[in-house]
């Protein structure tokens, strides 16, 4: 399979267009979109071929208050935390779109699943995770590429997440998301607006020893 010049061109206007969603339109995705978005998700790395990802789309109303509950109280210890220099530009992020986010998704790493029995996991156990990492960034830019806004909330407490989503006592948190159509498209990056700090060139984080 040969890309087009064309494609490679698009793929990275995609990359360059993706943004962490807060601000969504309150009305539904489509029947099967978030399907679908999930499907596409499936064909991320993961080491052995564990595909150790773990997905629950929260949808009860009451579940989903425990969550904004969690973020409030994280939110405000955060902003506590704060240098004192920080804190008033801190207090005016938006950093979630829990409310308004029409599909809320939990995501877990199953570390009890024997699948790949172990394989590539025996020296760093964390590579299961980070084959969950590769499967949300494939999510989000497959939500992106159809015009699907997402957002990765994690002031949270896990446990609450855990409990809010029924999860499995092997199932560890790793990532809270928000999924929507996004109420504007931009650019640049929500922190780089609001002047918290800037997207720095990659070739500063090279080097050749
Ligand atoms: C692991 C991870 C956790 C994040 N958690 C939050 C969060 O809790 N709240 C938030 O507003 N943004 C969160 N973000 C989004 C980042 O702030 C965002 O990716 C960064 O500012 C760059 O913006 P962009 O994704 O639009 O390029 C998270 C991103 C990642 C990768």
């Amino acid at each position: 399979m040969e890309f087009s010049a064309t494609f490679q061109q698009e793929l990275d206007e995609l990359f360059h267009w993706r943004r962490d969603v807060r601000r969504f339109q309150t009305r539904s995705l489509p029947d099967g979109l978030l399907s679908e978005l999930l499907e596409a998700t499936g064909s991320a790395p993961s080491v052995g071929l564990s595909e150790p990802w773990r997905f629950v789309e929260i949808v009860d109303a009451e579940r989903r208050s425990r969550v904004v509950e969690s973020f409030e109280r994280c939110n405000t210890a955060a902003l506590e935390a704060q240098d004192p220099a920080d804190a008033d530009l801190y207090a005016r992020l938006k950093l979630e779109g829990l409310r308004e986010a029409p599909t809320h998704l939990a995501v877990f790493c199953d570390e009890a699943d024997q699948k790949s029995r172990g394989l590539g996991q025996s020296v760093m156990p964390e590579m299961r995770r980070y084959s969950v990492v590769c499967a949300v960034m494939q999510l989000w830019l497959a939500a992106r590429a159809r015009g699907v806004g997402m957002g990765w909330v994690s002031i949270l407490e896990p446990e609450v997440v855990r409990a809010a989503a029924s999860a499995r006592k092997d199932w560890v948190l790793i990532a809270y998301l928000c999924l929507g159509w996004p109420e504007e498209e931009h650019l640049d990056c929500e922190l780089e607006r609001a002047g918290w700090a800037e997207r720095e060139k990659v070739a500063k984080r090279v080097s050749r020893v």
